[in-house]
């Protein structure tokens, strides 16, 4: 069964461009992790400010191999070389779950 990992992260407003762009020009190596299923950025709109990193994993295996590895150099930041940029992010916390059902539309 699937897990799911979810970085929340803490933005403060001004913030939220800075890491937005960070995003957009993400490594993209996660893509090529194997075990990895899905990623999305998601942007507070109600309910909480904190932006979550979903990302989907064939099993805590997969995940944990990507932690260990991929993971510390898509968080180098900025490209660039110079020094690394202060993080967007105020504070990061790691939720996990594992995939109990799901559903996709059903198709004609
Ligand atoms: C220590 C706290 C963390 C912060 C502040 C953080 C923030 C960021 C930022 C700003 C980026 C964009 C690229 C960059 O600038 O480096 C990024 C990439 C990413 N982060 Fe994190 N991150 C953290 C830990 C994690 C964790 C624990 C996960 C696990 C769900 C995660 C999942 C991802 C993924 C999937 C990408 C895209 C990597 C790629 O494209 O290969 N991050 N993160």
């Amino acid at each position: 069964m699937s897990v799911v990992k979810i970085n929340v992260l803490a933005v403060p407003a001004e913030q939220r461009e800075v890491l937005e762009k960070r995003f957009a020009s993400r490594a993209h190596t996660v893509e090529s992790s194997d075990g990895f299923e899905w990623f999305e950025l998601l942007r507070p709109v109600e309910g909480t400010d904190q932006y979550l990193v979903y990302t989907r994993w064939r099993d805590e295996e997969s995940f944990q191999a990507w932690m260990e590895g991929p993971m510390k150099a898509a968080h180098q930041g900025g490209g660039e070389g110079g020094d690394k940029p202060r993080p967007a992010a105020a504070g990061s916390t790691l939720w996990s779950f594992e995939v109990v059902q799901q559903a996709e539309p059903k198709r004609a």
